[in-house]
């Protein structure tokens, strides 16, 4: 085994409008402004780890558009290996947001060369899944792949890191394989809507009793519980000024990873997840707003973390 991350992911060119306010049905607005930024959640985790100083590889799809070329430009600023991003037919990836004054997000993905990664190319890749020491995945590319990809992980004994966003039910035979499972609550709801849990204690014995092994939930003010058997600890979240919770949670979990990488306890992973993620969200955008390895030592020295 060696000690790579391994990010199966999406990749998406975001089209970022800020505006005072969204609009309502039928209704025009003017926005403030518009800018293209790279993202999509899985590129988006892969270079936060890269930037940190994590040994990343990525595999996704893109296409042999503009956004393609920018999007794989990208990542290679944080020495993301892209040797096995396939670059397909067709348009890549694109996320629409709106950005209101207050920091708050919508975003719609229109998946374009991201439903391509098919669970045979997936299996392409065995070897690669094999190797890798960590693997991380979202929910932006098919589900039949992500599943085939956990599979092939379980086989071996990487470590499965599950963002479960965005939302949707999973196959109940793959929560066993999932060692860390990063839900917020919204998404929590959402995975569970079939079963009948009402409080958060009962949707948490759920997950663990149908076999994940750490569950990591974002309370956003509340901050972060690690639940496992026998096991709840929370961490406050960090305040900041806050101009764009765009990929706050992608950077939670790219670091979290690198902290496993690392070798650290995972109380460690998460501080250090958490100042990330809240750096993350003082400035515009999903991957112009990653921060290095340089300014999450300077933010912890002035915090005292
Ligand atoms: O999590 C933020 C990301 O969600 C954006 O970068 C956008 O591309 C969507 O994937």
């Amino acid at each position: 085994m060696s000690d790579d991350i391994l990010v199966i992911g999406s990749m998406n060119m975001d089209l970022v409008v800020q505006t005072p306010r969204a609009p309502k049905k039928g209704e025009t607005i003017m926005g403030s402004d518009f800018s293209q930024i790279p993202g999509g959640k899985g590129a988006n985790q892969a270079l936060t780890a890269g930037k940190l100083g994590g040994e990343v590889n990525f595999i996704g799809c893109c296409g042999q558009d503009a956004f393609g070329d920018e999007l794989l430009d990208s990542l290679k600023t944080g020495g993301v290996n892209i040797d096995d991003v396939l670059r397909v037919e067709g348009s890549s990836g694109i996320a629409n947001i709106t950005i209101e004054d207050d920091g708050d997000n919508r975003i719609i993905v229109v998946a374009g060369a991201n439903s391509k990664i098919t669970p045979e190319a997936i299996e392409s890749f065995e070897s690669k899944i094999k190797a890798a020491k960590i693997l991380l995945l979202q929910l932006e590319i098919p589900l039949e792949s992500v599943s085939k990809a956990i599979e092939l992980a379980n086989k071996y004994d990487t470590i499965v890191v599950l963002d479960p966003a965005p939302a949707v039910k999973l196959p109940e035979k793959l929560y066993s394989m999932i060692d860390y499972l990063l839900p917020n609550e919204g998404e929590l709801d959402l995975l569970l809507e079939d079963y009948e849990v009402n409080t958060l204690q009962e949707k948490v014995e759920l997950l663990l009793d149908l076999g994940v092994k750490q569950i990591l939930l974002t309370q956003g003010g509340d901050g972060i519980t690690i639940y496992s058997n026998g096991r709840e600890e929370n961490y406050d979240a960090l305040k900041v000024d806050v101009v764009d919770t765009t990929a706050a949670g992608d950077s939670f979990a790219g670091a979290f990873a690198y902290g496993l990488q690392k070798g650290w306890t995972e109380g460690e992973a998460i501080r250090y997840a958490n100042s990330v993620a809240a750096l993350s969200v003082t400035k515009l955008g999903a991957q112009s707003s990653l921060p290095t390895k340089e300014d999450v030592a300077k933010f912890q020295a002035e915090r005292g973390l």
